[in-house]
Order: C-alpha cells, then structure tokens, then sequence
C-alpha cells in the first residue's frame, strides 16, 4: 500500500493507496469512528456498484452503516442537496468529533466536505473517492463547494478530511471516457514541476487507461504526493503556490462555460485542452520552445484527450470566449492570475497576461 502524508498544520492526514481497499474501507475508518455506527454520503451509480462490499467491510469491523444516496450528477452539488445532507447529518445525531463518509468522485467528495464542514460548526469526514478525479486531485487538500446560479464551486469552505482512501479498482465501473478526463489531472502535476513524471506518463499513461494496476496505484500515488507537497505550503492558496495547481483551468473553464458545463466537454475534458492551450500560449510569447508545447498536445492528444479547438466546433470568438475568465473566482482585484510554463515541469503564475490578447490568441487557435 501506498502512504501520502499531507501535512497540514494542526490537521495531517494520511492518503492511502491500494487496489481492493474499498473491500477494507471499514477495517481502515475503525479507528477513526468513536461509535459502532457510521453515516455515509454516496451516489446512486456508486451505491449500486459498491454499496454491498463497503456496508459487508463497516459490518466485519463491528460498524453499522446508514446510507443517504443522492442523485448521480454534478445538479447534485446545489443548495437543495446540501441542505438535505446537512438535515440527515442531523437526524444521524452527528457529533463534531464524529467522522462521517464520503463515498464517490467530486460531486460527492465536495457537497459532503461542505455539509462536514457546517454540521455542529464542523464535523470530521473521510473521502473515499472512486473516480480518478477525485483520487488525484478533488479528494485531497481540503476545498469542498457546491455550484450556484453564479457559477460553479463558487460557494464552499476548506476544512480537511482526517483520512483518504483511494482504491484504483473503483475505476473498473466507470465508462473510460470519465477516467481518460481524470488523466488530465495527472498529466497536470508533471507539468507543474516534475518533468520526469511527465516523461512517466508518456510512457505509462496508455497502461494505465487501460487498467494496469501498478500503473494506476503509481499514478494516484505521485499525482497525491505531488498534490500534498503544494497543499501543505499554501493550504489555502494565499501564496501563489496552490495556484499552480490550476494549470489549463483558466481556459478549460471558459471552454466549460461555452460548452455549458455539459456532456459536451468534462471537466477533465476541459482542463486538458486548456493545458494545451497554456503551453501554446506559453510558446507563442517566447517564453517555452514550440518542441515543448508540441510534445505536450502529441501526449495529450495521443491518448484520446482533447488537444485542439477546432472539434468543440465553437460559435463564439476568442474575445467572447476569454470574457468567461472575467468571471473566474480567481479574479484578483480586477486581474486574472493565468499558469504559463516556462517548460515542461517549469509552470510559474503569470499576473500580467492581457484578456484581448487572449482573445486574440484563441482566435488563432479555433482557425488553425
Ligand atoms: N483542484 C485545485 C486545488 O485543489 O487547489
């Protein structure tokens, strides 16, 4: 098994990797539980394929578990939802010290952290993320949100989870196409910093999509390590450093909003073409080599990720598109900070990038 610690100041909190921890998920949160029952959030997708193993782990341990199943969906991360898993919370007589469950990928994993982080001001909460998504990346580092008419995770808290528990194995019940979009994620941390881990998933990424283990638990593993390194200098993303971890969200998220955050372009989806999308930009004002940007889009591309514009098939320009990013929640005062690399494993915070330059490189980029 794989150990990631995250060292948050006054709340360090293990990550653990295995193929068939799910199977265990009850012997592994035993510690954690002060009582013989336990409340757990899920999907109905998630309940169906791993409800039966995970309650069988709780009832081996000497844990009764009680169920809230909510509709599958990102819908679910609204107003509606949360209150209804704060009112069940309370009916379960959740104490503050209690640790509850959230069980799936990011929609639960956050909508059950922010219920978590409002229940009697705040109560403890395990992720147990089943999509890759949310193994790499959501689970981790403790930002929970729900979306509203506003936008998307525009309301939320951070409050971190005491535990994590990633099986690889949870993927098998997932379409590929959802586990290809989470790639995205991972390709992600060797761009950020660590460019022989990008040279890794050149090499390991078509195994991994296609189910190898050990691929899949390296993957999670160092995506996690990664993930935990950056959280813990900049918990709360004040510094600058945590930021790196949105490379290719400035675009994806406006190619979302276009695309109306549907089936039309995951977020993962999203995320990949805007990694693209930074690197392009990155070469074209001279500050990465077009070698560099090129390999990126062969990496993305090659293992059936979006690498360019021209398939979403856009009705809109660059100006209008890059207008989205006016309402991105990183806006500060007025700028909008955007991750460029210098090269591969060299992303760096830029805050001087110009949004009708923007415009107009993506302009170029839905022509070419
Ligand atoms: N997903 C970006 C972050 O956790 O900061």
């Amino acid at each position: 098994m794989a150990v990631v610690s995250v060292a948050i100041a006054g709340a360090p909190y293990d990550v653990r990797i295995e193929t068939g921890l799910l199977e265990r998920a009850g012997e592994h949160c035993r510690p954690f539980l002060r009582k013989n029952r336990v409340a757990i959030v899920t999907d109905e997708n998630v309940a169906a394929a791993w409800r039966t193993k995970v309650e069988a782990s709780f009832a081996a341990v000497g844990v009764v578990s009680n169920w809230l199943i909510l509709p599958a969906g990102e819908a679910t991360k609204s107003w509606e939802q949360l209150a209804r898993v704060i009112d069940w919370l309370l009916v379960q007589e959740v104490e503050r010290k209690d640790n509850i469950v959230a069980l799936g990928g990011g929609v639960v994993g956050d909508l059950t952290g922010f219920a978590a982080s409002m229940v009697k001001r705040g109560c403890g909460f395990i992720q147990i993320p089943t999509t890759l998504l949310a193994q790499v990346d959501s689970s981790v580092g403790g930002k929970t949100a729900i979306n509203t008419p506003a936008g998307k995770n525009l309301v939320g808290a951070f409050h971190q989870p005491s535990l994590v528990l990633a099986d690889p194995l949870a993927l098998d019940t997932l379409p590929l196409r959802d586990t290809r979009a989470g790639y995205a994620e991972v390709v992600k941390y060797g761009l950020i910093d660590d460019a022989q881990f990008f040279e890794w998933c050149e090499a390991n990424g078509a195994k991994l999509l296609a189910g190898d283990p050990s691929a899949r638990e390296t993957a999670i593993a160092k995506s996690v390590a990664a993930k935990a390194r950056i959280v813990a200098a900049d918990e709360k993303e004040t510094v600058g450093v945590r930021a790196l971890l949105n490379l290719g969200h400035t675009f994806g998220h406006a190619l979302e909003a276009e695309t109306g955050f549907s089936e039309r372009l995951l977020h993962g989806e999203g995320v990949a073409l805007g990694i693209v999308l930074a690197a392009r930009f990155s070469a074209r004002q001279g500050l990465m080599s077009g070698q560099d940007a090129a390999r990126i889009a062969a990496h993305i591309g090659g293992i059936g990720l979006p690498s360019s514009m021209k398939a979403l098939e856009l009705d809109c320009d660059g100006r209008s598109l890059a207008d989205h990013m006016l309402h991105d929640k990183k806006m500060d005062a007025g700028t909008l900070p955007f991750l460029l690399m210098r090269g591969i494993g060299q992303t760096f915070l830029a805050k001087d990038v110009d949004l009708g330059e923007i415009g107009a490189f993506l302009d170029e980029e839905m022509a070419r």
